[in-house]
């Protein structure tokens, strides 16, 4: 039985699927659409590479534009831009917007595998990890928009996020002024997070004294400013391991219960390796210590330095509110009951309940997962399309 399992493994690793080896550009070029790869340097010395597909397979346009429309999309945490190149060019985000007629750009934030490189340090030093979603959203992001824009000559985009990438966009614009919101003409958030009510394991487990003990630790250096990764090697391994049609049914249901999935329904297993050769990708500890307050705040503020290094550093005690009543920018969620990161009654609760005007629809979506948003089957026909139908009607009624 061993040697038969053996034998199962050891013939995948000759037999990997090609999708597990290319980086997101090369995909795109794999199967067979135009790519461009972009390096953006941020003001704090962070260089990430963004891919653009410029334009789809059948090259189609759409009616009345003289330039295709950018659509600007932003991952999720310990996610990068592969979870909108995941399934199949006629499923995935990325191939169906650029097939729709859109140029599309895929962000990814400092720390993933195309955000490695700085003017002053490498991932080697401690240095480089002292970030956290804010650093994201203030530099990363908003740098990256401002360069498609240039690029494109467009004075707007249209925005679609997931989960942590819908939270950088509610950051930065909670804190834009009007001129710099009016940059994104929509905002689509898909698992849209912006804070938590119910408890959830384990960012809840600390208490609200202990974990601005353990956050004092790190900026002291006590602890450390590290990345937080799963090695390389192990999830090869992993990946070498969920290969096999039958270990692979295994494997789906270890994720079920690691992710404490409701269902898996809609996600197509045959591409788990593909999947996990490129996620779980860093983030920093700093990033889940801030990530852990969010939990325990209910609402979004800057990293919470403690009192003393608050003043400092905002000078103020308390570590600034991003309100999201401040955004004009016109914003739908899509957001489901069956989401166990972040559900019905949060969106409703934080996000619904406390935005401004820019809120101009949501729809409660049955069945999705939190992970169903990026590589659910039902995805493509349930969220993206209604997405680009939607950006046809705004283009159709305001112009292009
Ligand atoms: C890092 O960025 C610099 C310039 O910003 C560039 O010259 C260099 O090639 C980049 N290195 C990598 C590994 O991308
Ligand atoms: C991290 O950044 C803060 C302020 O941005 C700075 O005071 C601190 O020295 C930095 N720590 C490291 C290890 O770079
Ligand atoms: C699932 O992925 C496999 C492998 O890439 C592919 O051949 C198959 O068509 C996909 N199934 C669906 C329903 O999309």
């Amino acid at each position: 039985m061993l040697l038969f399992l053996f034998l199962l493994i050891a013939q995948h690793s000759y037999g990997k699927e090609i999708e597990e080896t290319l980086d997101a550009a090369d995909l795109i070029a794999y199967y067979g659409y135009p790519v461009e790869r972009h390096y953006v340097t941020t003001d704090d010395g962070y260089t990430s590479e963004v891919q653009r597909i410029p334009r789809g397979r059948d090259e189609r346009s759409i009616d009345g534009c003289s330039k295709r429309p950018v659509v600007f999309f932003m991952h999720g945490l310990f996610a990068s831009s592969h979870e909108y190149l995941f399934n199949l060019p006629s499923q995935s985000p990325a191939f169906v917007f650029a097939d729709a007629g859109f140029d599309v750009w895929l962000g990814n934030v400092r720390g993933t595998e195309y955000g490695l490189n700085h003017t002053k340090f490498t991932p080697s030093d401690p240095s480089f990890w002292n970030f956290t979603l804010y650093d994201y959203s203030h530099f990363d992001l908003r740098q990256q928009i401002e360069h498609a824009l240039e690029k494109t000559g467009h004075k707007s985009l249209f925005y679609v996020g997931h989960s942590q990438g819908t939270t950088v966009m509610f950051a930065r614009l909670a804190e834009a002024d009007a001129k710099w919101q009016s940059k994104i003409r929509m905002f689509f958030a898909m698992g849209p997070t912006a804070g938590f009510l119910k408890p959830l394991m384990p960012f809840t487990l600390l208490e609200r004294d202990y974990l601005q003990k353990l956050i004092q630790f790190v900026l002291d250096g006590r602890f450390g400013i590290k990345p937080v990764m799963v090695p390389k090697d192990v999830t090869s391994k992993i990946v070498d391991f969920c290969s096999t049609k039958i270990l692979s049914y295994f494997c789906t249901a270890g994720l079920h219960v690691a992710l404490n999935l409701e269902s898996l329904g809609q996600v197509n297993s045959s591409r788990l390796p593909i999947f996990l050769s490129h996620f779980p990708s860093a983030t920093s500890t700093l990033n889940i210590l801030h990530w852990m307050q969010i939990f325990k705040y209910h609402e979004l503020r800057r990293l919470d330095l403690g009192e003393e290094r608050n003043l400092i550093a905002y000078g103020q005690t308390e570590a600034p509110k991003l309100d999201i009543k401040n955004i004009v920018a016109q914003t739908i969620l899509y957001f489901s009951k069956d989401d166990q990161i972040t559900d019905e009654v949060d969106v409703r609760e934080i996000i619904i309940k406390n935005m401004g005007p820019g809120l101009i629809e949501n729809y409660d979506l049955d069945h999705f997962t939190h992970a169903d948003f990026a590589i659910g089957l039902r995805a493509t026909d349930e969220v993206y399309k209604p997405i680009i139908y939607r950006i046809y009607k705004e283009l159709k009624l305001k112009g292009c």
